[in-house]
């Protein structure tokens, strides 16, 4: 047998040794150290990420896997990120968090690990952590919660809430019964239960083969999910003795599945970003076009919220992604494995659709192409995305003048003007909030409309960003423009008034601008303004090192992998 990574601190029987056990011996027995694998359960659990707070629960049947294959289980409280509390935006910690989770990894003597989250960054923080330290690892989604109800009707949490606000400012809803609608949105323990960034992000996990398949949509509160973590705790310690690492699993096939999943389950166009972050990690070449030429032809088959109906809890017991998987099996790489040895198309064989009207077949989809479309043109040079099956299809094709916004500051402050100068066909555009701008990214893309329009009973417009939407959004909204406007780009210099065609079939984003015209423009003063370099600490080294959109949003230095060599000792 190979020696274990943690014999490295726990072997032998010089001082730092004994030191190592000692005071691990605080609850572990002698025998802890005689070459069992020491699994740690990077765990996202917070009161503060309540999406999460239920993975304590998730870690200690996790433990009684691992302890029952014959391994240690060691709890490892990682960096979390609650999507609706954390300011400016969670985008901005994803990184940190995932350097800290490598660190952590890398640091300490383990052989392996399982990796808990749920809430919308935990999942790509900790797989972009993984795959640079490179050790045995393997997800546990923590699951979507339970569907809520409001007289009668069915939540869906963040969709609902976008439109029942929007009912408010339209008049049609009471501010009272708004707020009454609150308590029951969140019904159970558990993320998001639409087809939002932490459902696409739990569903891209299991696409990549990095949980037990079968596992991603798994409700919170099911006991299926707590059977499923005590399975996955026994299987780190096999992937530990098999020694089956991200970099021998994980290959282009396994993001181009991820991207087959993404469009065929109407998946959160965040899944973009943190994709191509992850691939980052791990050397494998993907890119933004990647999404557009294997994604554009993907029907849709999952009528959930926000494109669609349902909700999480429909999805799982209409057969689950794995359902879904299969109506597009021929679509996917044969040979992209999962952790369990055995590649992704294996584990379709026994799915099954139980409620057609949750889950389409090939041959009755919601829609013929649903994946994210790639739009260029001198708007966006480098690139912008577009989630077509959540826009109207008539805005599809669309010219319009440009009402632009330097910040969502100067958005929220104006667009309820009743004199603002808008009109139904008019493009909102929102600068300032790529990853350097804002700094981290936010999700505002999917402005708000102005009332004046709303009170027209228009429910939909163009909208231009260089921000993120939320998954649970929707709309005829292009976003992640690069490069953003605090990175010199086209965004930074178009004036209100200018003419903006969008052309989604040709894949288009043009300002009717000629070139010499556009490069002679400064940008904005306002837009430059509302730019302002943090001084220090963390947003500082973010807004230095950030990569752009189209690249994942990564830090520079954080790219590619250091493994999971330490070279010094610490006594
Ligand atoms: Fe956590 Fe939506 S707020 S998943």
């Amino acid at each position: 047998m190979a020696e274990r990574r943690s014999a490295q601190w726990y072997g032998g029987s010089d001082r730092n040794a004994y030191i190592h056990r000692a005071w691990m011996r605080r609850g572990l027995p002698a025998n802890a150290f005689d070459g069992r694998p020491h699994i740690a359960i990077a765990n996202t659990a917070s009161d503060l990420t309540p999406c999460n707070a239920h993975l304590n629960e998730v870690a200690g049947s996790v433990a009684r896997g691992v302890y029952e294959a014959g391994g240690i289980a060691l709890n490892l409280p990682v960096v979390s990120l609650g999507e609706t509390l954390v300011r400016p935006t969670a985008m901005l910690w994803r990184n940190m968090a995932a350097m800290a989770i490598e660190e952590m990894l890398r640091a300490n003597p383990i052989d392996g690990v399982v990796l808990l989250g749920g809430c919308d960054k935990t999942i790509p923080a900790l797989l972009m952590a993984a795959a640079s330290v490179d050790l045995p690892a393997v997800v546990i989604p923590g699951g979507p919660m339970l569907t809520g109800t409001f007289r009668g009707a069915a939540l869906g949490c963040g969709t609902d809430v976008w439109r029942l606000s929007e009912d408010v400012r339209a008049g049609t809803l009471t501010e009272r019964d708004f707020v009454e609608s609150e308590s029951s949105m969140i019904r159970s323990r558990g993320h998001c239960n639409t087809m939002g960034t932490a459902s696409t992000m739990a569903i891209m996990a299991e696409a990549l083969g990095t949980t037990i398949p079968g596992l991603a949509g798994t409700p919170a509160p099911d006991s299926r999910l707590l059977e499923a973590s005590h399975a996955t705790g026994r299987l780190a310690v096999e992937l530990v003795e098999q020694d089956r690492r991200p970099s021998s699993l994980l290959t282009r096939g396994s993001f181009l599945n991820a991207i087959v999943a993404l469009a065929a389950v109407g998946g959160s166009t965040n899944a973009v970003v943190h994709l191509l972050a992850i691939a980052g990690r791990l050397g494998i070449e993907l890119t933004l076009d990647d999404f557009d030429r294997t994604g554009a032809g993907v029907p849709l088959l999952v009528d959930l919220q926000p494109a669609g109906r349902f909700l999480m809890d429909d999805l799982y017991r209409a057969g689950g992604p794995l359902a879904v998987l299969r109506e597009v099996r021929d679509l996917l790489d044969p040979a992209a494995m999962t952790v369990t040895g055995r590649p992704l198309v294996d584990h379709l064989e026994d799915a099954r659709i139980w409620d057609p009207e949750v889950i389409r077949s090939r041959s009755t989809p919601l829609q013929e192409e649903a994946g994210i479309a790639v739009l260029y043109g001198n708007l966006a040079p480098t690139g912008a995305v577009i989630k077509p099956a959540a826009a109207t299809p008539e805005l599809l094709k669309h010219r319009g003048r440009a009402l632009v916004f330097d910040s969502i500051e100067d958005f929220r402050a104006r667009i309820d003007d009743p004199d603002l100068d808008v009109d139904a066909d008019s493009v909102l555009v929102l600068r300032g909030c790529g990853p350097r701008g804002y700094p981290g990214m936010p999700e505002v893309s999917n402005l708000p409309l102005p009332s004046k329009v709303l009170r027209q009973g228009v429910r939909d417009m163009v909208r231009i960003c260089d921000g993120r939407m939320s998954g649970t959004a929707y709309g005829t909204v292009v976003l992640h423009v690069t490069p953003e406007a605090a990175a010199d780009g086209p965004l930074g210099r178009i004036r209100t008034g200018d003419m903006i065609s969008l052309d989604v079939a040709a894949r288009r984003l043009e300002v009717e601008l000629s070139d010499d015209e556009l490069s002679r423009r400064e940008p904005a003063p306002a837009a430059v303004a509302a730019f302002a370099a943090p001084a220090r600490g963390w947003e500082r080294l973010y807004v230095d090192t950030v990569r752009q959109a189209d690249s994942g949003a990564d830090l520079d230095f954080l790219v590619g992998s250091s493994g999971s060599q330490v070279a010094r000792d610490s006594h």
